[in-house]
């Protein structure tokens, strides 16, 4: 077996979380419906009492709590419907894309019931002219490619060492 294929299969197996974490994930998962009424920031509030995950949250849009892990990971739980689908989206999006538009993705790792771990990033793209354009770019790379880019807006986007651009949010993509 070469070397790239073991490294491959490690990862495979990689297990982020533990046991306990992932039932206490499943257990506010199960629950989330019975909050329609609540707002976002309150449905986090009582996905946090009810998770107690001891890892800080760093971020949250609309849809999902974004937890460091602490190890170079993000685990991204969702709190609500859309925050569900886009975790799949993610996951399933980056795996089956073509390799000329993976690098343009945030690499997600592993999925579970309402979470998955994804790369973190440090440098968040700032409003200026230059992000703005690579912006548009990237949108484009996207289309011609075969995928409809929803929601992709400086938000939503990071930047690499190398200073490329990535997009840590694209739960609501389309493959056409
Ligand atoms: N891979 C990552 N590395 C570091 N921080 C991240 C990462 N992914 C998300 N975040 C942080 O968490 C925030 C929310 O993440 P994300 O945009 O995926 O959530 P969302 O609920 O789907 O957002 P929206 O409201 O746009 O639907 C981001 O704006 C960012 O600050
Ligand atoms: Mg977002």
């Amino acid at each position: 077996m070469s070397d790239n294929h073991k490294k491959k299969k490690r990862l495979k197996k990689r297990r982020f979380l533990t046991k306990q974490e992932r039932q206490l994930i499943e257990r506010w998962v199960s629950q989330m419906g019975n909050y329609p009424l609540d707002t976002p920031y309150q449905k986090m509030k009582i996905a946090e009492q009810i998770m107690q995950l001891p890892y800080k949250m760093i971020g949250n849009g609309l849809n999902r709590m974004v937890f460091d892990l602490g190890n170079g990971y993000v685990l991204k739980v969702a709190v609500s419907g859309i925050g569900l689908t886009s975790n799949k989206k993610e996951y399933t999006l980056y795996h089956s894309c073509h390799k000329e538009i993976r690098p343009f993705l945030c690499p997600v790792l592993e999925m579970g019931e309402g979470w998955i771990v994804m790369k973190k990033v440090k440098r968040k793209a700032a409003i200026n002219i230059n992000n703005l354009i690579s912006l548009v770019m990237l949108s484009s790379t996207f289309y011609r490619n075969g995928i409809l880019p929803v929601d992709l807006r400086l938000d939503n986007v990071a930047l690499s060492t190398e200073n490329k651009m990535i997009v840590i949010d694209y739960g609501l993509f389309i493959a056409l």
